[in-house]
């Protein structure tokens, strides 16, 4: 029997990046089925299409990869490429699908957030150009949860997903493919390796935390194998299903250990760490942070060392909460600034349209248009590029950078699992103020604009409202409040919080002391510590 009958399950809305859910709940029966033939039907069938499949090694991959696999042979799929173990980095899946011209692909990741039986599970497709589902597209997917009344799928045994090759699943093939060689080989293509290999010969050190997710793999064979780097660079380097109990978010809470080490004596000249799908990516120096905003920025300033990017860069593009860092990198340059909603999918029409090489959003994400993803190990190697290029240390290239561009001192304050009413409320009265707040002072700080974000892609005309909400101060500083879109418990309120200086004084502040101003000016405008009644946030990036 192919065909089961089954009756639509509430929720399933796609969010930021695919639709996340505990993991019991996906796994419960019917499931993960419902959602995953919703995708098929959504997409006008899957009949005679090459998708491509893969995930971050989590808890309940290995088992909705057979799922799925199985329901794409009863669809009629032509043939599903499928990541080795059933990994594939995000990154990966969508370079893979580019590479093979595929129709699609499912990725099996909760990103950043932690696996296991009782974590979380999630799902994302990819399109054709190997970027996110936009949101007409995840629309259409979630209004066909809510009335679907049959799945399919194959009766047949397990695929074995171990051996490399051509297997078939009824009329359908199914190809394992090696997860990490044609992203090793993409990564020789933009990057001086041999550069880097006489780099790390020459003693330089480096630690990369993979934090037991699925940039292991790859860090081994691009870092150690390819490149030389000593063995044991890579720590935390195998994927585990439950990532061995860590929080495979690449910030300075969760990667304490490598803050550790590369704020402790004697530390590696380069530190970073990428999260649970391999998409995030953390950047350190000896005794030295560099904020995702000012990584996004660095990069596009001296993306031109590395050969993939000598030519420059067509223009950047940033989330709208990532600080104006790199706008002023592309004003100098003279060079496009976008300015998107949170979310990768909102880079896609830009980078399929040539109007920006280099993208990043403030949590930990940056990328360019060699894949549709955001790329934790690209950037990785873009700054070893850089540093064996100019031959200086990550402190001096930040000092340097902010001596030429001034410094847009930047943190983002998030309070975690907030009853939802309560952070609603929130949200609702300060977006129900906004129109009376320019002009208006606080702490002797003049509002010049508030709003609420609304996105006019410049591509295809689509508009999307109601993104967080800005407020601006006269000498541009600002503040934003969003509620996430990718938890799965209660609601996350993000704090997004922006300062610039200009120099040459004040360049080396801390910058939560930088920052207090406007941390003062959330709470006299939101209260946020006073409806929560939380004493300070859960993470500070
Ligand atoms: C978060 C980040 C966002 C990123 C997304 C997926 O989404 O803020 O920049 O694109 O994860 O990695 P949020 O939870 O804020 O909706
Ligand atoms: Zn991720």
């Amino acid at each position: 029997m192919t065909r089961h009958a089954t009756t639509p399950i509430p929720g399933q809305k796609p969010g930021t990046s695919g639709l996340r859910k505990k993991t019991p709940v996906f796994s419960a029966p019917g499931y993960l089925e419902n959602f995953v033939q919703a995708t098929f039907d959504a997409l006008g069938g899957v009949t005679g299409k090459t998708l491509v499949l893969g995930g971050d090694g989590r808890y309940f991959g290995d088992t909705a990869t057979q799922i799925i696999l199985k329901m794409a042979a009863a669809n009629g799929a032509a043939r599903v490429i499928v990541g080795q173990g059933a990994w594939l980095s995000t990154p990966a899946a969508s370079h893979l699908i580019r590479l093979r011209g595929a129709d699609g692909g499912l990725i099996l990741s909760a990103s950043h957030n932690p696996g296991g039986p009782e974590e979380d599970f999630g799902v994302k497709y990819n399109m054709g150009n190997g970027g996110p589902a936009p949101e007409a597209v995840t629309e259409a997917i979630y209004a066909r949860t809510q009335v679907i009344d049959f799945y399919l799928k194959l009766e047949a045994p397990d695929v074995d997903l171990g051996a490399l090759g051509d297997q078939h699943l009824g009329d359908m093939v199914v190809e394992v493919v090696d997860p990490v060689a044609d992203y090793a080989d993409l990564m020789e293509t933009l990057f001086d390796f041999p550069a880097l290999k006489a780099m790390f010969a020459g003693g330089f050190r480096m630690r990369m935390d993979s934090m037991n997710a699925i940039t292991g793999p790859y860090a081994v064979e691009i870092l150690e194998k390819r490149l030389g780097a000593a063995p044991g660079t890579v720590v935390h380097a195998t994927p585990l299903p439950d990532f061995g109990g860590m929080h495979p978010d690449p910030n300075p809470t969760w990667a304490h250990e490598l803050m550790a080490e590369m704020m402790g004596a004697n530390a590696p000249d380069f530190g970073a760490a990428s999260d649970g799908d391999g998409d995030r990516n953390m950047i350190l120096g000896a005794g030295c942070y560099v904020s995702p905003s000012d990584s996004l920025a660095v990069l596009a300033a001296n993306a031109h060392l590395a050969p993939g990017y000598a030519g420059g860069l067509k223009g950047v593009a940033r989330s709208m909460p990532t600080s104006a860092a790199v706008d002023r990198v592309a004003a100098a340059m003279g060079i496009e600034a976008h300015e998107t909603p949170t979310g990768w999918k909102f880079f896609g029409n830009l980078l399929d349209a040539g109007r920006c090489t280099i993208c990043g959003e403030e949590s930990f994400g940056t990328g360019s248009d060699h894949v549709r993803e955001k790329d934790g190990l690209w950037a990785v190697l873009l700054w070893l590029n850089i540093l064996a290029a100019t031959g200086k240390s990550v402190a001096e290239l930040l000092a340097d950078h902010w001596a030429t561009y001034g410094r847009n001192y930047y943190s983002r304050h998030d309070y975690d699992a907030l009853p939802v009413d309560q952070a609603n409320a929130l949200m609702g009265d300060l977006r129900a103020r906004l129109g009376d707040l320019p002009g208006a002072e606080v702490n002797g700080m003049t509002i010049r604009a508030a709003d609420d974000f609304a996105y006019h892609d410049p591509i295809d005309a689509s508009v999307s409202k109601s993104q967080g909400l800005r407020i601006i101060f006269a000498d541009d500083s600002r503040i934003v409040l969003r509620l996430s879109g990718t938890g799965t418990e209660g609601a996350t309120l993000r704090v997004y919080l922006e300062r610039y200086v200009a120099g040459p004084e004040g360049l080396a502040e801390d910058p939560q002391q930088a920052l207090a101003p406007m941390i003062a000016a959330v709470e006299a405008l939101a209260g946020v510590a006073a409806r929560t009644g939380r004493s300070g946030p859960d993470v500070i990036t």
